[in-house]
């Protein structure tokens, strides 16, 4: 069988990461999470001293230093998925950190961060076979991607989603504030001035509000199947 490209995008926290994540293990492809690679710049950001407490980015040495921040993924074996690494250094659990989540959004909307995350997320997809998740797979990184996929769900659900996720990891967040959050971000994600979040002509529209992971895994699944075989 002919290999594809996969494009997953959608907005945040609508299960994205986890159905792109177990397609790519079921059919033997490369996953690759981008918002993993903007969380790294962030990371990076925060360790190099280049973001200060009001959450101003020094964006001129940013742009300067920009050469040496190397992004790579290296399969954890443990998990079976791939682990984010910063400068050859496992990063993995660092960039989930809520004081990363809350710097993201304005790094990830900065022109030369995006312009070379999409040029190393491109190098990657070269040789096809490679499922992507993110905000601009299909119409930015991957335009003539086989697949496309744009996940949607309610805000309340993601929200809830979400609330209960935080609740397994014993972490306290009330939901009114969870659900303020995510349609915060999903603005934020909307309105950005470069790739902002926005279903691609030819994406096929997932509304998950009301499935499960077994039943959105099947039914990726399948539009794999039928996408490869043509
Ligand atoms: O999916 P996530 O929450 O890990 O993404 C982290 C941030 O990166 C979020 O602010 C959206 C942004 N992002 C983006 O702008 N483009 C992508 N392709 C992926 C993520």
């Amino acid at each position: 069988m002919k290999k594809i490209t996969i494009a997953i995008d959608g907005y945040s926290s609508c299960g994205k990461s986890t159905m792109a994540k177990a397609l790519a293990k079921e059919i033997g492809y490369i996953y690759i999470d981008s918002g993993a690679m903007y969380r790294a710049v962030t990371l990076y950001c925060l360790d190099s001293g280049l973001i200060d407490k009001e959450g101003n980015i020094n964006k001129l040495r940013l742009e300067t230093c920009m050469p040496d921040v190397r992004i790579t993924f290296k399969l954890n074996p443990q998990t079976g998925y791939p682990d984010t690494y910063l400068n050859g250094v496992n990063v993995e659990s660092r960039i989930r950190t809520m004081e990363v989540s809350s710097h993201v959004s304005p790094v990830a909307a900065l022109p030369f961060v995006r312009e070379a995350m999409v040029a190393a997320q491109q190098a990657m997809g070269r040789a096809k076979g490679i499922v992507m998740d993110g905000r601009d797979i299909g119409t930015t990184v991957f335009p003539d991607a086989e697949l496309k996929v744009f996940v949607t769900a309610t805000a309340q659900i993601r929200a809830r989603r979400r609330y209960d996720e935080l609740q397994a990891k014993g972490e306290n967040a009330s939901l009114a504030e969870i659900l303020e959050n995510v349609k915060q971000r999903d603005y934020i994600d909307l309105h950005r001035e470069v790739s902002p979040l926005r279903q691609a002509a030819d994406a096929i529209l997932l509304d998950n509000s009301e499935m499960n992971i077994p039943q959105q895994s099947a039914w990726l699944l399948d539009r794999f199947h039928e996408a490869a075989a043509e």
